[in-house]
């Protein structure tokens, strides 16, 4: 486009300071994540005063255009595409974070979505949630309205105490608080580290939730590539060199997307390289329930709470809806950690807190479970022998998590598209990508990923070497 600084005479003067920013923004001057130019500075370009620019940027706020940073200023938002016409989505040509998180949260079918990222209902229903339900009920009097503890319910904090010390982590009810899912954990441990432009490393590939939410809040994220033992170490070592990183996020067991766990040695070479430089991490195990047989090693068993915050939850392997997560931080932060969730929510709903509690400690999580590890394994071996015949491989060192991350050889970002258009949600390796480079990869759950879908994707790959 031709970058004119005149405004359109025709309408007010905020509407065209408004039109001018939104054709930036469509001619991809303006990216998403990015800071616009600053009230004054537009005005200057603009011949406008700092009010009427002031005016345009809060409207463009108010619509989810742009975001306000304190102390920041304005960044574009990703636009998410809420309409499933295939040829608006083709005509946009991308799949991006914000699209397939929508897409995921939206009723497709699990056997039209091989891309999911939760196991199916019938896997992880458990017969016995009405009665916890009704357990709490019973009690409802007692806690419903108080707003309960601060640091969260603490019949399943000390549950959790004992949990983690079966996997050799150990730690007191004093220092973990209750979240609203491990999500809401990383929210926190963000606000207590980062300031405004701080840097955090993240895992290539890996979970794009946190990725995105960390550019959406003005964070620099840069990542480092991850294989079946870890993180690439003299990678890492190059980026904290040069980056200066104070918090690395990571999913060390059971990874996002690709099932890996982490190699001891690996392990101790990250901690180290983490003390040398004085970087935190965040641990976020929260398909932890789904390996309670092996215990992998995860960095808090190493660390026991000097610069590692664990946490964990039951989205995945009890009920998302639920919203309960932990986290656990080293002694030194735990008030500051308090502090914040007293800033924010208050206290985490304990009606959730406390059902969670009652299936757990009465055995029907750990039975539901059992059937559950059963089920992924078999699902695992399924899925070999359905790839082999399509002639892809099943990464080696993949563990019966509930994804297996694939080389599909072609663009999987094209082919999310395609599949988009014949009904199928899968999801392309670009995602799972801080800078979302364009990836051969492909992320399926071995729950929902049919033989129809295998097919599907055997004729697509074929037409693309053509
Ligand atoms: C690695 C990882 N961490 C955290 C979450 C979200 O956890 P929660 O629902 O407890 O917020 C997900 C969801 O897909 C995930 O894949």
């Amino acid at each position: 486009m031709n970058d004119t600084l005149t405004l359109n005479p025709n309408i007010s003067k905020t509407a065209a300071v408004i039109e001018w920013v939104q054709q930036r923004m469509d001619s991809q001057i303006y990216k998403p994540y990015q800071r616009v130019p600053s009230v004054r500075k537009l005005a200057m370009i603009l011949d406008v005063s700092s009010f009427t620019v002031t005016q345009a940027y809060e409207q463009l706020v108010a619509t989810n255009v742009l975001m306000a940073k304190p102390n920041s200023g304005y960044y574009v938002l990703p636009q998410v595409n809420y309409d499933r016409n295939p040829e608006l989505v083709e005509k946009e040509a991308m799949v991006d974070t914000s699209w397939l998180v929508q897409q995921m949260l939206n009723d497709i079918p699990n056997h039209r979505a091989p891309g999911s990222g939760e196991l199916p209902v019938e896997w992880i229903k458990n017969d016995r949630m009405q009665w916890a339900v009704r357990q709490v009920n019973q009690d409802i009097d007692s806690f419903i309205y108080n707003y309960g503890e601060t640091q969260g319910y603490l019949p399943l904090r000390e549950q959790l105490v004992q949990y983690l010390d079966l996997l050799g982590i150990h730690t007191s009810a004093d220092n973990i608080i209750t979240t609203t899912g491990v999500s809401q954990a990383i929210l926190t441990v963000i606000q207590l580290l980062l300031n405004v432009d701080d840097t955090v490393l993240v895992d290539s590939p890996g979970w794009y939730w946190t990725s995105s939410t960390l550019q959406q809040q003005g964070y620099q994220v840069v990542s480092v590539e991850r294989d079946h033992q870890g993180p690439n170490i003299e990678r890492m070592r190059q980026i904290l060199e040069e980056y200066r990183p104070k918090l690395y996020i990571t999913n060390s067991v059971l990874h996002n997307p690709t099932s890996y766990n982490l190699h001891p040695a690996r392990a101790h070479q990250v901690l180290n390289l983490m003390h040398e430089y004085d970087v935190c991490i965040f641990e976020d195990d929260l398909y932890a329930a789904f390996l309670p047989d092996e215990k992998p090693l995860r960095y808090a068993n190493i660390d026991q709470f000097e610069r590692v915050f664990y946490a964990t939850g039951f989205s995945k392997s009890m009920a998302s809806g639920w919203r309960v997560g932990m986290l656990a931080s080293p002694d030194r932060f735990i008030k500051q950690i308090l502090k914040l969730k007293t800033l924010s929510n208050m206290t985490s709903p304990e009606f959730g807190e406390r059902v969670v509690h009652r299936l757990w400690t009465q055995g029907e999580y750990r039975r539901q479970l059992k059937k559950v590890h059963q089920k992924l394994y078999i699902a695992h071996q399924d899925m070999r022998d359905a790839l082999f015949k399509i002639g892809i491989t099943y990464p080696e060192h993949t563990n019966p998590g509930i994804f297996v991350w694939i080389d599909t050889g072609v663009d999987s970002g094209k082919l999310a598209l395609e599949a988009y258009k014949e009904g199928w949600l899968v999801a392309p390796g670009q995602l799972f990508n801080p800078s979302a480079q364009p990836s051969t990869y492909l992320r399926l759950n071995v729950a929902t990923t049919s033989h129809e879908f295998l097919r599907w994707l055997d004729v697509y790959i074929s037409s693309q070497h053509k």
